[in-house]
């Protein structure tokens, strides 16, 4: 029997799980940490609290009885996307890692651009924009705020990479997570040395990089010692979460694409070719899949806004679950449930944290536009639920405007749990809505890479196949999907229209 383990090093924490060649989950282990956020908009994580939550979890996975180490034939690593390990000439970590959410680069990702010579060419060479999130603005900002720190780095990782450092003692990357770094030649699958002279960042502090089903690395005696896992065991490339999640849901062809409403929301497609939009308003970059790309659009609070809903204005539902022991979730969507597709006219702008996809603005700002005296409760919350909905379409359409076919939808996170926003989420994207066996995410998505790496299956597309299935779909309903098609005609004027307004909003805001 092939057994393989995933590892996914999240920002709440990390999962480890066992598969069979099945796709059976033998066992799994979670263990959670806390983000420190030392200033406004900064997001800082320790990598040791990644390293002993690995360990812990690997522990436990073996303690489970069900797993023995000698079982084990690879292990796929997944984690937190464009997150930056500082390390010095011995390994050591130099300072804590700036994560994906920290929004402190602003200044440096315009000196990125310019140095590029503007946005189209700096798309050109590493298929993105400069995102503040991404890896290489928070290499500059290091430089700029404590170059007494930048003068000791000698290496930089990745989240997941560093994990794979404490298991293996090796520096390797693979090219679903450079992606993200803005740093690599994404249509070439290598680090862009072109971008890279022109930041003045050497590329000897970039480790190797892999495919994400390739052979990286073999486990190590100090990470046996410290795991129970037996030394020599592979460890594959793996992905950055939302790649590794991709391969967890299947997408892993064209045409197929996943629409998963967690806390934010991801829109994820298999693309063939890579594809150019001069304007960089989706995320591109390598698949975990060789060969093959991927376009994404992130929408920063898609589940977000609901669960926002929930804590602000839901105490009476908080308060029925918590004497009735039910779900405060639950009550909001049935209340929802009773008003009519499109709100009667009531919008909602999910953008309570900024915005991503489309609009790269991290002072757009959330609310809603339409409020009559017809209003009730029901009209409010179904207009968030909608609201987080069209903010997804967005991404969708722009996927379809690339050419990458939009043929089957499959939902996954919270936003797929109620057949209310399922039957929602297949009317306003006009496809239907399919769920699968597995809801594992990037945790599944690795273990399947570690099984193609380690020869149970000749490729990934052959160990989806195996392994996922899907059991239930909800079609589309023409009616309300005629009359969302018309709503979204009026979402998509809502933000342009309050842009500038949007931004003056800030600079009234206390400490601005
Ligand atoms: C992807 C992204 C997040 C992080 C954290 O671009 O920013 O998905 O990877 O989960």
């Amino acid at each position: 029997m092939s057994v393989t383990l995933g590892i996914d090093v999240g920002t709440s924490g990390t999962k480890t799980l066992a598969i069979d060649e099945t796709g059976a989950v033998l066992a799994s282990s979670s263990s959670e940490y806390p983000c420190s956020h030392p200033r406004p908009g900064w997001s800082e994580q320790d990598p040791e609290l990644w390293w002993q939550a690995t360990r812990s979890t690997i522990q436990a996975v073996l303690a489970s009885g069900r797993v023995r180490a000698g079982d084990v034939k690879g292990i796929g690593l997944s984690g937190q996307m464009h997150g930056s390990v500082f390390l010095d000439q011995a390994g050591g970590v130099i300072r804590p890692a700036l994560l994906w959410n920290d929004q402190r680069t602003g200044a440096e990702c315009a000196w990125i651009e310019d140095r590029a010579g503007g946005r189209e060419a700096l798309v050109r060479m590493v298929a993105n924009p400069a995102l503040t999130g991404f890896t290489a603005p928070k290499l500059v900002w290091l430089r700029n705020h404590e170059p007494r720190n930048w003068d000791r780095v000698r290496q930089v990782l990745l989240p997941k990479d560093y994990v794979r450092y404490r298991l293996t003692g090796t520096y390797a990357t693979e090219v679903s997570d450079a992606s993200g770094t803005l740093m690599l030649d994404v249509a070439n699958r290598r680090w862009s040395r072109e971008l890279l002279g022109k930041l003045e960042i050497d590329p000897e502090l970039l480790p190797d990089c892999f495919e994400s089903p390739e052979v990286s690395a073999t486990l190590s005696a100090i990470g046996e010692r410290e795991t129970g896992l037996l030394a020599g065991t592979p460890v594959v490339g793996g992905g950055g979460d939302q790649p590794a999640g991709a391969v967890g849901n299947g997408i892993v062809r064209q045409g197929v694409v996943s629409a998963t409403m967690g806390t934010s929301g991801v829109v994820f497609a298999h693309a063939d070719e890579l594809g150019f939009d001069p304007l960089g308003r989706l995320q591109r970059g390598c698949h975990a899949v060789p060969g093959a790309w991927h376009v994404m659009g992130v929408v920063l609070a898609a589940g977000g806004s609901f669960q926002w809903f929930r804590n602000a204005l839901g105490q009476a539902e908080v308060d029925h679950a918590r004497a009735a022991g039910g779900d405060p979730y639950e009550s909001l969507t049935a209340l929802a449930a009773t008003a009519p597709a499109g709100s009667e006219g009531l919008f909602f702008l999910p953008y309570l944290t900024g915005e991503r996809t489309p609009h790269f603005d991290p002072e757009a700002k959330g609310g809603w536009i339409g409020l009559t005296v017809r209003h009730s409760r029901s009209h409010l919350i179904r207009a968030v639920l909608e609201g987080a909905t069209y903010a997804m379409r967005d991404s969708l359409e722009l996927i379809r405007e690339m050419g990458v076919a939009v043929d089957e939808v499959r939902v996954s996170g919270g936003g797929a749990r109620s057949a209310f926003w399922r039957q929602l989420q297949a009317d306003i994207y006009g496809a239907s809505a399919h769920t699968l066996n597995s809801t594992e995410g990037p945790a599944f998505g690795v273990a399947l890479l570690a099984l193609v790496g380690t020869g149970a299956f000749q490729s990934v597309p052959e160990a989806c196949d195996a392994t996922i299935r899907r059991v239930d779909s909800t079609p589309v309903n023409p009616t309300a999907s005629a009359r969302y098609d018309r709503a979204y005609c009026v979402f998509r004027r809502l933000y342009p229209d309050l842009r500038d307004a949007f931004h003056a909003m800030s600079s009234l805001v206390d400490g601005a």
